[in-house]
């Protein structure tokens, strides 16, 4: 059945997709078209953990699926979903749900600090998050998920997950990977280096939409919270600001830490501030063009959306069946 090793990475459609979210994911998924088979979702029932607007929830979910068309995934070669779309996640999840202990989800860091920031609403859904997500990659018998660091304990719960039903049923699911890039994977908040740039931040100077324009983003990296040494050298211990603008640089112009510090020996952070804004902006320029022109057909969005989902249920299903035969369900017939 595996002609290729499979991919599987997802996406929220909460908030506006930023920088962090373009360079610890998006530009991983990009090269790897030909050499994987995959499959990348929208992933709107996870949004829902979080109150949502809903015409806005519906907005972003189109929007996100056309920044992946821009950023260069070809819906011919990749199965491109939107996650409600499919009913195997919700359904392999609840399966999941009696497989995980509670106790696991209580270390999840994600749930601690989303609990603090939601104090009004910790649902149970925020707390049973990381089995959904194991869902979606072991539905599609996934080798590797590329994911920025923050995704890594969920990655892990996921292959405890997959063990642990494969000791009981015999192999069942494929244990996948983490993809972590080494640069890239933690992209910083730009006025607050030490917290992880996030789409849901409610300052929006704390990162870099995907559409901001130019002239925003050049403003945005200008305002970059530094230090006062002057020098440009990666240190993320005494340097954290410093060192996120040379992570991010190094990620878009594709140049080590050291060719960069050689760049702008003897340049102050001005120069250096003004540079990572432009390289940045005329990285999202054609892919704003792109995104503009996709937003405006909506057919060929419903087309894709449409197309996704029957390819994505047609290799989920084969799964649930196999888990739904394991652990003693009566087939339908
Ligand atoms: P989400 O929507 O928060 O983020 C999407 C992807 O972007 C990465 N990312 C970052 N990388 C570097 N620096 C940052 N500041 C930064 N912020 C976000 C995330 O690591 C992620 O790869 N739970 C997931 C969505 C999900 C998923 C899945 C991912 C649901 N099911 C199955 C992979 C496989 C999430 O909330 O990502």
């Amino acid at each position: 059945m595996k002609d290729k090793k499979i991919i599987f990475s997802g996406i929220q459609p909460s908030g506006n997709l930023t920088l962090g979210n373009y360079l610890g994911a998006i530009i991983n998924w990009i090269p790897r078209q030909d050499e994987y088979n995959c499959i990348y979702s929208i992933v709107d029932l996870h949004a829902l953990t979080v109150r949502q607007n809903p015409a806005e929830l519906r907005q972003k979910t189109r929007s996100l699926l056309a920044l992946y068309i821009a950023c260069g995934l070809d819906p011919d070669k990749n199965v491109l979903f939107v996650q409600s779309h499919n009913g195997a996640h919700a359904e392999l999840a609840w399966i999941l749900n009696c497989y995980t202990y509670t106790g696991e989800l209580s270390r999840m860091t994600q749930f601690k600090e989303k609990s603090q920031s939601h104090a009004d609403n910790i649902n149970a859904g925020l707390f049973t998050y990381p089995v959904l997500m194991a869902a979606d990659i072991l539905l599609y018998q996934t080798d590797l998920v590329p994911v920025g660091h923050d995704q890594k304990q969920h990655l892990e719960i996921t292959r405890d997950i997959a063990q642990r039903f494969n000791n009981i049923y015999g192999e069942v699911f494929t244990v996948p990977e983490a993809y972590i890039p080494e640069v890239g994977a933690r992209i910083m908040s730009l006025q607050q280096p030490e917290n992880k740039m996030s789409k849901s931040d409610e300052n929006p100077n704390n990162y870099i939409s995907l559409l901001d324009s130019p002239n925003t983003i050049v403003k945005k990296f200008k305002r970059a919270v530094t230090d006062s040494e002057r020098i440009i050298r990666y240190d993320e211990k005494d340097k954290p600001g410093i060192s996120n603008l040379m992570s991010i640089y190094a990620s878009v112009v594709g140049k080590s830490y050291k060719e960069i510090e050689e760049e702008f020996q003897g340049k102050g952070y001005g120069d250096f501030k003004q540079r990572v804004g432009e390289a940045v902006a005329e990285t999202l320029k054609p892919i704003q063009e792109k995104h503009r022109e996709l937003m405006a057909d909506k057919g060929y969005l419903d087309n894709i959306m449409k197309d996704g989902a029957e390819r994505a249920e047609n290799l989920s299903y084969r799964t649930l069946r196999k888990v739904y035969k394991k652990i003693g369900l009566v087939p339908r017939g």
